[in-house]
């Protein structure tokens, strides 16, 4: 057998052994690993980027033929400001490059494009081509791709903290409302499920101000292989730990018996 037959076999018994059940509705990416990755083979960072794009696209198309709904993408945080300009202007431009090469094909797989974070800094060029393409794909049911840019986790739970101040003192509503479906209701992804899996490449175990309170319960898969050779393959290994994982919300395993608790009535 050829090597290439070979790494396909090995591909579908993958496959073959993910729970279409069980497959997680919302999954969001941190992928990083971009520069190190064409640091590594003595090229500059932006060919980093570049292949990172081509995964996210082999990415979306995975995930949709898995069944996932729903996919974010963390392409640009508030700390990447502090990038050299030249690698901040290279990634705002690949952000309006891509979207402008890659829309109508999004749009013909029914997929929503919808950007997620802090839209102002941006030049108008990128802004006219995000609105153009949210507005485009806005009708579309088959699946969500958010795209999280000059987006941090803090800046966003801060901002619905002031949302709720204001109308805390405008007399629109009153503190004691405020609980968890109300603050949900204030975020950039109000009317989105939470993730069941965050996915972050490159081995760092850190959340980087993404998602932090979408994430409160999410699943966390680190894989060590950096973005821009992750891959479908990559992904389903995910998926499967995904659903190796027994997800309990701070419960406890169902048990085959409630009176299996025992009171250990402390004297105390
Ligand atoms: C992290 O790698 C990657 C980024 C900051 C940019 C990711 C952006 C894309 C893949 C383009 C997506 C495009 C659209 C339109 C959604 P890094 O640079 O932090 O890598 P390092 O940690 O090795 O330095």
């Amino acid at each position: 057998m050829s090597l290439e037959k070979i790494i396909d076999k090995k591909k579908k018994d993958l496959s073959t052994k993910i729970d279409k059940q069980k497959v997680p509705e919302h999954v969001a990416i941190i992928m990083d690993g971009n520069g190190r990755w064409a640091t590594k083979k003595g090229l500059p960072r932006s060919y980093g980027h570049n292949k990172g794009v081509n995964v996210l696209k082999e990415i979306i198309k995975a995930s949709k033929k898995l069944g996932c709904k729903v996919l974010t993408v963390y392409a640009f945080s508030t700390e990447n400001w502090t990038r050299p300009k030249k690698e901040v202007d290279f990634l705002i431009n690949l952000f309006a490059e891509v979207l402008k090469n890659e829309i109508e094909e999004i749009h013909q797989e029914y997929i929503k494009m919808k950007f997620i974070g802090d839209l102002t800094p941006f030049p108008e060029k990128l802004k006219k081509i995000i609105f153009s393409s949210e507005s485009l794909t806005k009708n579309n049911k088959t699946f969500l791709l958010n795209v999280c840019v000059n987006y941090g986790g803090r800046q966003e739970i801060v901002k619905v903290a002031k949302e709720l101040a204001l109308k805390s003192s405008s007399g629109e509503i009153n503190p004691s409302e405020v609980n968890e479906e109300l603050f949900n209701s204030e975020l950039l992804t109000q009317g989105i499920k939470d993730p069941e899996l965050l996915i972050r490449t490159s081995g760092e175990k850190r959340i980087s101000n993404f998602l932090l309170w979408q994430l409160a319960y999410s699943e966390i898969y680190i894989s060590d292989v950096l973005w821009p050779d992750f891959n479908e393959f990559e992904f389903h290994k995910a998926i499967i730990d995904y659903q190796s994982r027994n997800r309990r919300f701070g419960g406890i395993e169902s048990l085959p018996n409630e009176s299996s608790f025992e009171d250990s009535k402390c004297s105390s």
